[in-house]
């Protein structure tokens, strides 16, 4: 069968194929990112007690109350903001949450600026909506913003920006004033602004989540996206949300609706019961415990010359591998699994040309015997 043209635009091939390449060999997968943490009792037990009381059946399309006022008290206690239940909406994954809300706001050729290095999905997800990624780079190891360069991509088809903060894959973390600026620059070009925020709690060394719903210019054009993925570990549950304003949250529900019908029943009061019971120190052990995989997995890049920028925030590393063997970015990450057993992603999955062909990317959230295990392997490298 001929397929859309669409299909081909979205390929996730690299992360696959080291994957693929990785399982081949036995190999260490630092390539995908998945988080390793146990999952907390208290979001576990709370999902098999709804099973048992037969919260089994579809939930409204913009999620159960009980989890969307959870998440808006969630906004209250982190960043002292007070959002309406009414401005939630829980979808499969921000990934959901990010498509619903691409159908919603943008038309086909919209021009949409994305940071580069970019979370691949957020590419992805623009092409396959028909609005037209446009670029702005952001240079290792600062990922400093310019302002200059983010003027110089608009045109009269740019409609919205995407910022991923904390970044995957660079780990940069966009301080408030950065914030502030974009929120100006968004002000001045009538821009929206998705914030992928998935990483918030998870930050290093003195960074500090600012949302973007916090930011006074972007507080009514923003959708803030983050989930339940990462924080509780549990990527196959399928839950994240949006927050923005009603009539916005109205409009994605229909799509929300249409193409996931709700997010799992029971696994959304899971969730509730997690947001609602933790204490913060859950929260504080969360960025401990990635902090120092960080600083463990970084001083082996280091010693092997690899040269990693710090990530401030996720659980991503970007590395320069002008010196390993290869013609490309590719051939560089095969030729480090080769030699070390280590999966990394090639540079070109968050570059659209190849600005990526020294990089590779590494995940560090894996079990810290196994990424001390492949700290050594990466130190052989020298
Ligand atoms: C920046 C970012 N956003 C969203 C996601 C996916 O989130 P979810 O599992 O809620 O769809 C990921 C997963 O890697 C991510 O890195």
């Amino acid at each position: 069968m001929k397929l859309s043209q669409r299909s081909g635009t979205i390929a996730q091939s690299e992360i696959r194929s080291m994957t693929r390449a990785c399982n081949a060999l036995g190999g260490i997968n630092m390539a995908q990112g998945v988080c390793d943490l146990e999952i907390p009792s208290e979001v576990i037990n709370g999902a098999k007690t709804a099973m048992d009381k037969g919260i089994n059946i579809y939930t409204p399309t913009e999620g159960l109350p009980r989890l969307r006022k959870a998440i808006a008290d969630k906004m209250e206690r982190f960043y002292n903001l007070k959002i309406i239940p009414e401005q939630v909406l829980v979808s499969d994954g921000a990934t959901g949450a990010f498509y619903t809300a691409c159908l919603t706001l943008l038309n086909p050729l919209d021009e949409v600026i994305l940071f580069e290095p970019y979370y691949g999905y957020h590419r992805s997800t623009l092409l396959s909506v028909g609005a037209v990624p446009t670029y702005v780079r952001l240079e290792s190891p600062q990922w400093r913003l310019e302002m200059g360069v983010l003027e110089s991509v608009i045109t009269p088809k740019t409609r919205a920006m995407v910022l991923c903060n904390p970044a995957n894959p660079s780990g940069k973390v966009f301080s408030r004033e950065e914030l502030e600026e974009i929120g100006a620059f968004a002000e001045r070009h009538d821009l929206i602004v998705f914030s992928d925020e998935m990483y918030e709690h998870f930050l290093y060394d003195d960074a500090v989540h600012v949302t973007a719903l916090s930011i006074p210019s972007l507080k009514n054009r923003c959708v803030v996206l983050s989930g339940f993925s990462k924080v509780f570990s549990i990527t196959g549950w399928r839950l994240g949300y949006a927050i923005t304003a009603t009539e916005v949250i109205e409009a994605m529900a229909q799509y929300n609706d249409l193409i996931y019908v709700c997010a799992p029943a029971p696994l959304q009061i899971g969730a509730a019961v997690g947001l609602e019971e933790l204490g913060d120190e859950y929260y504080i052990e969360l960025a401990r415990i990635h902090q120092i995989k960080r600083d463990l997995f970084c001083d082996a890049l280091r010693e092997a010359g690899l040269n990693p920028s710090i990530p401030r925030g996720a659980y991503y590393v970007m590395s320069d591998v002008s010196d390993i063997m290869g013609t490309d970015d590719f051939e560089k990450a095969m030729m480090i699994l080769e030699k070390t057993g280590v999966a990394s992603v090639p540079g070109r999955a968050f570059y659209h040309d190849d600005a990526g062909k020294n990089m590779v990317r590494f995940c560090y959230s894996k079990p810290l015997d196994i990424l001390k295990e492949a700290a050594e392997r990466i130190r052989k490298l020298r």
